[in-house]
């Protein structure tokens, strides 16, 4: 499989009234054809800067001073608004967010806004009449029972499921080759969760479009990802396929979030993580997750540990796992105590 989207060193920061805030420091990560791609990490990770970031949707306070975004080998980044509005963003590039509550118009019937992606996705050549029964068939797709009586409804007359649902029937409309899926089955009670992840992978097979899937659950990724990485306080800490993730865990934040999923282990409590994600403005020196971990040593407190390929396909940024790092720090420790003595 090719890369369909390669982020290389991305960095993004927030101006804020105290300086400026890393919510994406250093991220390296790769998604390709057909693949579902999970990004998971507790609230405040970065995980939606990122998501933001690939279709040029950041708010003004965000900067790049970093990185590069190659979506089918053209820089995102470098792209004008004009090119990323009329080529990319709902085109190649669809977004579904968590709220479905909010993302359809009040105003109009749910069959009216549909036909209205078809007919820009059209460019206005086709008229609207026209465009109905390839909305009803939409809407059919993504499971939506009695479509046509369902097309002259309006949204507050849908469920929070049938509304993603519909969210997903536009995001798809245009066959986009990435779809970015944040939060998106949040709001969702689990049994309408399951039916949307089904549509997903459904989806996926039909039209071969790659998702990155955006969550702080490791129990709705492991369902439908091929690859998943972990992120902590704007960096990836772990990436690996999804079936080695789960089976043998390395980063010590990883093993935390796996702790607090039902059926994991086998105690009867849920575990917690104590502590929270560091302050991004004014993150610890060394290892950001040395406050909450529980290997942290004394190396941890200094140097920060690099993603690092520790076997086939699994990269870790943890000095548990990486011996040459631990040693060449120990050198370096021991010069330093040689000096002194000196
Ligand atoms: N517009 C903004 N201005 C300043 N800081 C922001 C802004 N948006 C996000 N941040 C900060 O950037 C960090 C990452 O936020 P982001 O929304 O990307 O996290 P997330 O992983 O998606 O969290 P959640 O799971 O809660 O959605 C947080 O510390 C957040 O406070
Ligand atoms: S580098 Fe050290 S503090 Fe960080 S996760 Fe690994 S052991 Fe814990
Ligand atoms: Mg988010």
């Amino acid at each position: 499989m090719n890369a369909l989207l390669s982020i290389e060193d991305l960095t993004v920061q927030y101006r804020t009234r105290n300086g400026y805030s890393l919510a994406v420091e250093d991220v390296n990560l790769e998604i390709k054809n057909g693949e579902i791609f999970g990004l998971v990490g507790e609230s405040g990770s970065g995980k939606s800067t990122l998501g933001k970031a690939i279709v040029k949707l950041l708010p003004v306070s965000a900067e790049i001073p970093a990185g590069k975004i190659f979506f089918k080998n053209r820089d995102i980044i470098t792209l004008s608004e004009q090119t990323i509005n009329n080529e990319i963003r709902g085109k190649e590039i669809s977004m579904v967010l968590q709220n479905p509550q909010n993302a359809l118009n009040p105003v109009f019937k749910v069959g009216t806004q549909l036909v209205d992606v078809l007919y820009f996705k059209n460019n206005k050549k086709i008229k609207r009449k026209n465009l109905k029964q390839d909305a009803i068939e939409m809407l059919k797709k993504t499971g939506i029972s009695d479509p046509e009586y369902r097309f002259e409804e309006y949204p507050h007359q849908f469920s929070g499921g049938m509304k993603q649902r519909v969210l997903l029937a536009m995001a798809f409309i245009s066959h986009p080759s990435l779809l970015i899926a944040d939060e998106p089955t949040t709001a969702l009670d689990v049994t309408i969760e399951a039916q949307i992840l089904a549509l997903l992978k459904d989806l996926v097979r039909e039209y071969g479009t790659s998702i990155l899937y955006i969550t702080h659950d490791l129990g709705v990724v492991s369902e439908i990802t091929d690859r998943i990485a972990v992120m902590y306080a704007g960096k990836i800490v772990e990436s690996a396929k999804t079936d080695d993730l789960f089976d043998e865990p390395l980063h010590p934040y990883t093993k935390a979030l796996l702790k607090c999923l039902p059926g994991y282990s086998s105690k009867e409590q849920l575990a917690t993580i104590p502590g929270q994600v560091p302050n991004l403005n004014n993150k610890p020196t060394g290892c950001n997750f040395c406050p909450r971990c529980d290997y942290c040593f004394a190396l941890c407190q200094k140097e920060e540990p690099r993603l690092r390929e520790y076997k086939a396909d699994h990269s870790v940024a943890c000095f548990l796992y990486n011996q040459e790092e631990k040693e060449e720090a120990e050198v370096e420790d021991e010069k330093v105590n040689e000096k002194e003595g000196a």
